[in-house]
């Protein structure tokens, strides 16, 4: 083989063998598949790695793989445009940089449930803040035990802890509309743009809508957790909802009944899996997006990633103990006209440790509900920001703003 050829390797799926010469690495990155669904490719080239000036490149390979293969320098398809690099820093020092800065503002729920009515009336009133100045929070005293978050944390990882071969068990396969399972972003897209992270994701809620066949078995008390987890963070759910619905004016279950109630609200469970990156200040864990959902919510296992955009500037997350993060998502913004605001955010990653967080989407039927701003939020002085539109036409929408099927197909979070 010559120094400067590129072979393409077989693709895992059809529809990514079209996907190819977009992303091939410069000529001195040596690329790899290691973890292949095909079994011609795993029996293929690994042994057989050419020169380093040789790129071999699988259109499809998870990051963890990448990762682990000792590379120094990631491939073409992960280096960000130079513009957004510029704002790119190291997210260990952009944590501790801001501490004079505006800051991720902190909830506490402690007083929601206290019978002096000022102390419950304050603590709605910092959230209603929250949701309208910043669309994200940590919330603290959320009610949710620590052991139960704990094991949730544990099982996750004992999942991703499994050999690749075990995870492609419950591989995904986007393109022929299975979206459940493990995954890593496609290059489905013109620039080829990946992110620096796997994903398991799967529906947790209502139980009557789930999929066992998707949830993974191992470890074994996966279902078990998870399923008990799912079940108190909808309390909270309504909870959140009826602060922001009195929030508005509105009579209190009004947002809860608006994103289709205990019965049609779901709820998605996004593990997401950043391992560490040779060149993080080239890479994103999660490009700059903002959530299509109602409402989500956010565990980590304390490595910092998550950044907002606000007041024209990159805001670090830092790591709030015992505490989830709250994102209002696009659902909240259209239904209140704007007042709760779905920031943009986006995801770092690191070259020291490996970061995982689980993010539950709360979204609402697809088709059943036609989103609007609500009548009583619209006047004269303040027209409707939003046209009508269901959940799927605002997916629709957003795809075609950003080209991208699959970032928005499975919703994003860090
Ligand atoms: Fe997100």
């Amino acid at each position: 083989m010559a120094p400067t050829e590129v072979t393409i390797l077989p693709s895992r799926v059809e529809s990514l063998a079209s996907s190819e010469t977009k992303a091939i690495p410069p000529k001195e990155l040596a690329i790899f598949a290691p973890s292949s669904r095909v079994e011609s490719l795993a029996n293929n080239e690994i042994k057989a790695i050419p020169p380093k000036q040789v790129a071999i490149f699988a259109p499809s390979y998870r990051v963890e793989s990448l990762a682990s293969s000792g590379i120094q320098a990631i491939p073409e398809e992960y280096i960000r445009p130079e513009e957004e690099r510029k704002s790119i820093f190291d997210v260990f020092e952009e944590e501790k940089k801001y501490d004079s800065g505006p800051q991720i503002p902190v909830i506490d729920l402690k007083g929601i449930d206290s019978e002096d009515k000022i102390v419950r009336e304050k603590c709605m009133e910092e959230l209603k803040k929250a949701a309208m100045e910043w669309g994200v929070m940590h919330i603290i005293n959320h009610g949710i035990s620590d052991d139960l978050i704990n094991r949730l944390k544990a099982a996750g990882k004992a999942f991703f802890d499994l050999p690749i071969e075990e995870k492609e068990v419950y591989a995904n396969d986007t393109a022929s509309g299975k979206i459940s399972g493990y995954g890593s972003k496609l290059a489905n897209n013109a620039s080829g743009q990946l992110e620096w992270e796997d994903y398991f994701f799967h529906l947790i809620f209502p139980e009557d809508k789930r999929d066992m066949s998707d949830w993974p078995k191992t470890p074994s008390d996966y279902i078990e957790v998870t399923s008990e987890y799912a079940r108190r963070l909808r309390g909270l759910v309504t909870k959140v909802l009826t602060i922001l619905s009195l929030g508005l004016g509105v009579e209190e279950g009004r947002l809860e009944k608006e994103v289709g109630g205990m019965e049609e609200l779901l709820m998605q469970l996004k593990i997401n899996y950043y391992p560490k990156c040779p060149q993080p200040e080239l890479a994103l864990g999660v490009e700059a997006h903002t959530d299509i959902s109602a409402l989500t919510f956010i565990l980590h296992n304390m490595v910092p990633g998550l950044q907002v955009f606000y007041g024209g500037n990159w805001v670090t997350a830092k790591c709030v103990p015992d505490s989830i993060i709250l994102h209002i998502g696009d659902t909240l913004e259209i239904l209140s006209n704007g007042k709760y605001k779905s920031i943009l955010h986006r995801g770092l990653v690191n070259k020291e440790k490996v970061r995982i967080s689980w993010a539950v989407f709360c979204e609402p039927p697809k088709e059943k509900i036609v989103l609007k701003p609500l009548p009583v939020l619209v006047t004269d002085t303040e027209p409707a920001l939003f046209t009508p539109r269901t959940f799927a036409q605002h997916i629709q929408q957003k795809l075609f703003k950003n080209g991208t099927q699959e970032a928005v197909l499975i919703s994003k979070e860090v």
